[in-house]
This record gives C-alpha cells, sequence and structure tokens, in this order.
C-alpha cells in the first residue's frame, strides 16, 4: 500500500512535498523477519531485503525541522533505487570542533598499517599451527571437516542440501549428472527464521527447520529423479563451530552471530535433526555435515581445481583450507586416502594483535559472548554498523555532531546495519542526499552536508579496517600453506573463494581486502592468487558432499 503510493508520488511533479505514514521500525523488522526473499543467503543478505524494502517504503519523508531550507532531489541525480524524498537541511553547514578529536583518534586507532597487517598475517599462521598441534592450542579451532576427497564432476544423482546460516535457512536440491551433464537442475527455497526461535530451545528451532524441509521435498517433481528403492540424502550446511566426529556427525560448541538457543551446545546437531524429521515423518539421511566455509569450497573446486582456502564474510567469518594430513600433529588414528584434508580454522575467534578501539571493547562488553568472536566482531557484517552506530553517538553527545541534542534512535543497539553503511558510501550526489536520508530514516538524525562527510569517514575507517583485516588474514593462511609445501601456492595460479553478503554486496570493503592482499604479498606473488567470488557455492558444495559421501556411492 505505501510502495503503491510512493508509485503514484514518482509520477507526480518531483518538487511536491508530501506526507505519508512512514511505517515503523517494529513494522519494517518484521517484513524482514517473515518475509521470504530468494536471493538472500544469510543475514545480511536479508538486512539488504530490508534496506530494500525501506527504501520503498519509506519513499517521500518530509522532516519537521527547526532549520532554514528544503530541498528536492533533481530526477537526473538521483540512482534507480532511491526513494524521492523531500526533506529539510539544517541551514549550518558547520560541526563542533568537538567532533574532530574523536574521529582523530578513533581513526589512529583503527588503522592498518603494512606492518601492522604483515603481523596479523604472520599471527594468524602461527595461531593455525598452534590449533593443529592440540585441541585448544590457539584462539583457532582449527576443526577436522571429515571433507578428504573434493568433489571430482562424477557425482551423479538427486541430493538435497539444507543450510542453517545466519536468520535464514535454505534448502536446495540438484540433480547431478556427472563429467557430461554436471548440474542438470537445482530448485531451492529459502526461509527467514523467525526471531523468536533464535533464542527459543533446540527443538523450536530444528522442528522449524525440518518441516521447511518436508515442504519442500513434497514440491520434488520434473528433472528430478529418486532411484526405486533409496533414501533421499541430505548435505546440512550448520554455519556455526562444530566439533566433528565423523562426516555426518558433529557436536555443536557454542552458537555465535547472536543465536542463543537452549539445548543445542553439547549435542550432536545430525542427531537433533534427525529426531525432528521423524517428528514429521520425514524419512531423508543426513550424509555429510560441513561448514558453510567446507561447503563453498567444495561447490567452487567442482569448478575449478586451483581452489584451495574458502572465506566466508557475512553476518559472520570463517574460513578453511585444503590441509596435508601430515601437518595436523592432533590428528589420531585418522587416515585420508588422498592424504589431504579440509580444516575449518573457526577465524571468527581469532584475536592476535587487531586494532582495537573503545567502542569495539564496549560493543564485546555488552554482546552475548563477551570476549569470543573478536575477529569476527571487527571484520563481519554483523557489528560493522553498530560499531559505527557507537562512534556516532559518542560524537552526536560528545561533539554536538548532530546539534544540540543527542537523536534518540541513535542509543539503540543495531539500529545502523551494515547494509545501510554501505548504501551511504555508494552515494556520489553532491548533497549525499542518501546519507541524509538514511540518518533520518533508520537514526532519525537530521544532518547537514559537513555532519554527513564525516559519517561518511566513520563508514570508511571501520570499513578499511574490516577489510584490510580480512585480507590479511587471507595471507596468513596462505603463507602458512607456502610455508608447509614451497611452490603450492605462489608458484601457482591459487584460488580463493569467497561468499557472504558483507563480500557481495559491499565494494568498498572488497577492494580493501585485494589492496590488503596486493600490498601484503607484493605484485609479484599476488599475481597468482585469484580472489574469487563464488555466489551461493555452498549449497551445491553442500549436496555434492552429500554425494561423494553417499551411502550408494558405489552404484555410480
Ligand atoms: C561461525 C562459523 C561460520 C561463520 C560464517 C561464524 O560465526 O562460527 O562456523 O562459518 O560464522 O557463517
Amino acid at each position: 500500500m505505501i510502495a503503491r503510493n510512493w508509485r503514484r508520488h514518482l509520477v507526480l511533479a518531483c518538487s511536491i512535498k508530501v506526507n505519508i505514514n512512514v511505517p515503523s521500525q517494529a513494522e519494517t523488522l518484521s517484513k524482514t523477519k517473515t518475509g521470504k526473499h530468494r536471493t538472500c543467503t544469510d543475514l545480511l543478505d536479508c538486512a539488504y531485503c530490508h534496506h530494500h524494502q525501506q527504501e520503498e517504503a519509506m519513499s517521500t519523508v518530509t522532516a519537521a525541522s527547526p532549520a532554514a531550507g528544503s530541498f528536492c532531489i533533481p530526477r537526473s541525480r538521483r540512482r534507480i533505487n532511491m526513494p524521492r524524498f523531500t526533506m529539510t537541511v539544517r541551514s549550518s553547514n558547520a560541526v563542533s570542533v568537538g567532533v574532530a578529536p574523536i574521529l582523530t583518534k578513533f581513526k589512529h586507532d583503527c588503522a592498518t598499517p603494512l606492518p601492522l597487517l604483515r603481523h596479523v598475517a604472520d599471527a594468524m599462521a602461527t595461531d593455525m599451527r598452534a590449533g593443529l598441534a592440540v585441541d585448544g592450542g590457539s584462539d583457532l579451532k582449527m576443526i577436522l571437516s571429515y571433507v578428504d576427497t573434493l568433489p571430482t564432476g562424477n557425482e551423479r544423482g538427486l541430493f538435497y542440501a539444507l543450510d542453517l546460516g545466519g536468520t535464514n535457512f535454505r534448502v536446495l536440491r540438484v540433480q547431478l549428472g556427472g563429467k557430461e551433464e554436471r548440474v542438470i537442475a537445482t530448485e531451492f527455497d529459502q526461509v527467514s527464521i523467525p526471531q523468536e526461535l533464535m533464542f527459543g530451545t533446540s527443538e523450536e528451532l530444528f522442528d522449524f527447520i525440518a518441516s521447511g524441509l518436508a515442504k519442500f521435498a513434497e514440491k520434488e517433481g520434473g528433472k528430478f529423479h529418486l532411484p526405486p528403492g533409496r533414501k533421499r540424502e541430505i548435505g546440512f550446511t550448520f554455519s556455526f563451530p562444530v566439533r566433528q566426529t565423523s562426516i555426518d556427525s558433529g557436536i555443536l560448541i557454542k552458537w555465535t552471530k547472536g543465536f542463543a538457543i537452549s539445548g543445542t551446545a553439547g549435542r550432536d546437531v545430525v542427531a537433533c535433526l534427525n529426531e525432528a524429521m521423524d517428528r514429521q515423518g520425514l524419512d531423508m539421511r543426513v550424509s555429510a555435515l560441513v561448514n558453510d566455509t567446507v561447503g563453498t569450497l567444495a561447490g567452487a573446486r567442482y569448478w575449478d581445481d586451483d581452489v584451495m582456502v574458502a572465506v566466508i564474510l557475512g553476518t559472520g567469518t570463517n574460513a578453511c583450507y585444503v590441509e596435508r594430513m601430515d601437518a595436523i600433529p592432533k590428528l589420531q588414528g585418522h587416515v585420508s586416502p588422498s592424504g589431504r584434508t579440509i580444516v575449518n580454522t573457526e577465524w571468527g575467534a581469532f584475536s592476535n594483535g587487531l586494532p582495537l578501539t573503545v567502542f569495539d571493547r564496549d560493543m564485546d562488553a555488552a554482546s552475548i559472548n563477551p570476549g569470543e568472536q573478536i575477529f569476527e566482531k571487527t571484520i563481519s557484517g554483523m557489528y560493522l554498523g553498530e560499531i559505527v552506530r557507537r562512534v556516532l553517538l559518542k560524537m552526536a553527545a560528545e561533539g554536538s555532531l548532530f546539534g544540540e541534542s543527542v537523536p534518540e534512535k541513535l542509543s539503540t543497539p543495531f539500529v545502523l546495519r551494515t547494509p545501510d553503511l554501505s548504501a551511504m558510501q555508494q552515494d556520489t550526489s553532491d548533497d549525499l542526499n542518501v546519507v541524509g536520508s538514511i540518518l533520518y530514516n533508520i537514526a532519525g538524525v537530521e544532518s547537514n552536508l559537513s555532519a554527513r562527510k564525516i559519517v561518511l569517514e566513520v563508514c570508511d575507517t571501520i570499513v578499511m579496517r574490516g577489510g584490510r583485516l580480512a585480507g590479511a588474514g587471507i595471507v596468513g593462511i596462505l603463507q602458512k600453506m607456502e610455508e608447509d609445501s614451497t611452490g603450492l601456492i605462489f608458484g601457482k595460479r591459487t584460488v580463493v573463494a569467497m561468499d557472504g553478503g558483507l563480500y557481495e554486496h559491499y565494494p568498498q570493503y572488497k577492494r580493501y581486502l585485494k589492496d590488503a592482499v596486493k600490498e601484503i604479498l607484493g605484485l609479484e606473488k599476488s599475481k597468482n592468487v585469484v580472489i574469487e567470488h563464488t555466489k551461493d557455492g555452498s549449497g551445491i558444495g553442500a549436496s555434492l558432499l552429500a554425494a561423494s559421501n553417499s551411502k550408494y556411492e558405489h552404484d555410480f
């Protein structure tokens, strides 16, 4: 209804100033939480949907303000997706001098000069070794995935994947046709997980997942065929730290990314899913339990033999890579015919040598997992917006960034999200009107041009730090692999498969990451390192791993 109103207004003359009802924060949030969006992969993606919905809904806003002028954005300067809005702007462009010292200190504390990046890369490599030596040897858990062989292309048959990542879960089916036909057909469905389930019980969550899977499986037909007498097999992507006990079982160590579900930590998550499937009367079998990084690596490797590392940068973050069995001292009795296995680093828990600020420390202290997932809290999508909000709040309170009073909404934790930062950073208009409207719509802030510029500087500082540190982490992994087998990485083409909404939708972040990799490695070495986006690889990857670990595999 509101969106329709907006379209009508758009047809009207550009300078007409209209008041419409702006949906409350709760209304727009609930739309996101219950809505479906087929292209989203995790919370960040979903947050992007939220953003687009908000753009549509909040199309025409008149800001009541004591300020002098009002303006309307000329059609030519508007981005295609930009809503028409008319808002008042403070007449003065001055920003209180109190802001400058806060900004200077903040930038100083976030700085990531080359020596710091090198130190982070070295520390990552050292922590990886310590985590491989003994369980609990470092912040990095270095979890064995039990994925010892990667897809070959020979996989055939019908397989399912179930992907529980951030606030969404996805179900997918794929019909594989071997080397000649490869992926014959895929279908998927995606459902947002209601917020209350993120804080509920294990049974509630797994019942919700199993019922989504059951509904999806019912609609199977067309190009998808299951040979008679076989069970449907699933690759289960579970994107939280799990101590794998075999390829198809693993114990949840802890929840991350804001999940706080009771009754799952310490339990086998496949058993939890099996019990829920039983309750649904669903007769399917989990053949592979994988982390999303492992699914991404497998999915990317299906098309490209040079893929050695996979990184997720979305709501949360993590990386996995192909490791030699003889480089894993903590391995006991596990034999891999290929001599290699995929190790899930769980690098989100890394914490060594990071340039942290008082805002990071405060955010961590207020989180549900203080002292944990520090790298994740510094570089991933769930947290970048919140760090910026905390900086802006201090600037507003102590430096009068937005005038005399502190905008009330700015005090709400997580009100500013990483997709908002990205949208603001894509604003190329002279007046920074996108920045202005986002600050107004999201945080209830009225801003002048100088304040908007400062907001952008804060965003850029935090995004630059995040992207560059992520780049340093990648170099740390490559370095470790090269040190163990000279020529394995830098002597030839090596692909790092990337996925996640933050990497996909934040161009500045991606650029900072890639530039940092080049800066640390130097031109010569970095020439062979290809950092490549693998869109939604983890779903296909998990189904491929279900295929290669199928109990019927010898029938191929
Ligand atoms: C989890 C990882 C996951 C990553 C990306 C982190 O919070 O601990 O297991 O791979 O998020 O989804």
